[in-house]
């Protein structure tokens, strides 16, 4: 009698347990790894995963087992049995959640200092969020309105928000980083696997949290240098135009402006396409008007629009030149609009 117990409880949990694990491996529950920390933390979440289970399939079989060993007959109106307490199950449900909790501890810890080690040949990128909208420094002084990545050598993301609380987080390297105004935040990431993957704001930061998204693009070294480069000389062009183009996407104006000429269709600040027509209303010459509202933002806002949305120190990140190419840049798109 006693053994045939044990053997249904021990099946009715190899049941449970085989159906739970089933569930767990053939669902796509997670999105793929694509760097060397996402790596450990999925190794932690299967670590608990795995203890889940087992806790599932012991829970489980008691019950079940109890629920048609012991069901009591329709007419059954008596009282139960009295017990009053166990010592040794006290001291075993005591000590095993004591002994699981304290190994996913200790596992955590050493995946948390792992994945917070910094390599001395740690590539650096000061990663700038402000509603709504992502930008990324590289060491060069390259801005980028995308985050690009080397395969296989680390990077440490360094944060600083410019207004309220925003969360980076990309789900392929399974790292989520609050951006505190007044802190500086960093996590590391080793990409493993070329491709892009979503940037994605995790603090609900305003209107526009659903839409401050950017992307991350993991390369292989070599085309991550052509990349820097290309990207470098187009911002510094002779050309205005070229130059001026490539400091408006790099620099993420497009996701609060309107630009036809560079796909922007942004709502959060003034239509950049009817730039003249704003100029005459603050009566401004055009030329002053745009080079003054970028370098110094609050000196005329265009009705409509609050003070302090647009980046006070947007201006003092470019050259002269840069600057310039701008200018020219947005006068001659939105000419004749
Ligand atoms: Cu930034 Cu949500």
């Amino acid at each position: 009698m006693r053994r045939g117990s044990i053997a249904s409880l021990v099946g009715i949990g190899i049941a449970s347990g085989g159906i739970a694990a089933a569930v767990a491996l053939a669902l796509p529950w997670l999105p793929v790894s694509a760097s060397k920390e996402a790596g450990r933390i999925d190794f932690e979440i299967w670590f608990v995963v795995t203890i889940c289970i087992v806790i599932f399939a012991v829970v489980a079989a008691v019950m079940l087992y109890s629920v048609f060993r012991f069901r009591a007959a329709p007419d059954d109106d008596s009282d139960g049995p009295p017990i009053h307490g166990h010592t040794g199950l006290e001291i075993t449900w005591t000590l095993i959640p004591t002994l699981l909790v304290t190994a996913i501890g200790i596992t955590s810890a050493i995946v948390l200092s792992r994945d917070d080690a910094l390599a001395k040949n740690a590539l650096r990128v000061d990663v700038v969020a402000q509603q709504f909208t992502w930008t990324f420094k590289y060491p060069s002084g390259l801005t980028s309105a995308t985050l690009a990545l080397p395969r296989g050598r680390e990077t440490q993301l360094r944060f600083q928000s410019r207004d309220v609380i925003h969360a980076f987080f990309v789900p392929e390297f399974r790292e989520n980083m609050d951006i505190v105004p007044g802190l500086t935040t960093t996590i590391n990431v080793t990409p493993t696997r070329v491709g892009t993957y979503p940037v994605i704001c995790n603090e609900l930061c305003g209107l526009g949290h659903a839409l401050m998204r950017s992307t991350a693009q993991v390369m292989e070294p070599a085309a991550f240098d052509k990349w820097l480069r290309g990207q470098s000389q187009a911002v510094s062009s002779p050309n205005p135009s070229t130059a001026g183009a490539a400091i408006f996407k790099n620099n993420g104006c497009a996701s609060c402006h309107t630009l036809a000429a560079a796909g922007a269709s942004g709502t959060i600040g003034p239509d950049l396409d009817k730039l003249p027509a704003e100029a005459q209303q603050a009566g401004q010459p055009l030329q002053a008007f745009v080079s003054t509202s970028i370098t110094d933002p609050n000196a005329y806002v265009q009705p409509g629009y609050p003070k302090n949305v647009m980046p006070q120190t947007f201006g003092k990140a470019l050259s002269k030149q840069q600057l310039d190419s701008l200018v020219t840049y947005l006068i001659s798109s939105s000419k004749g609009k």
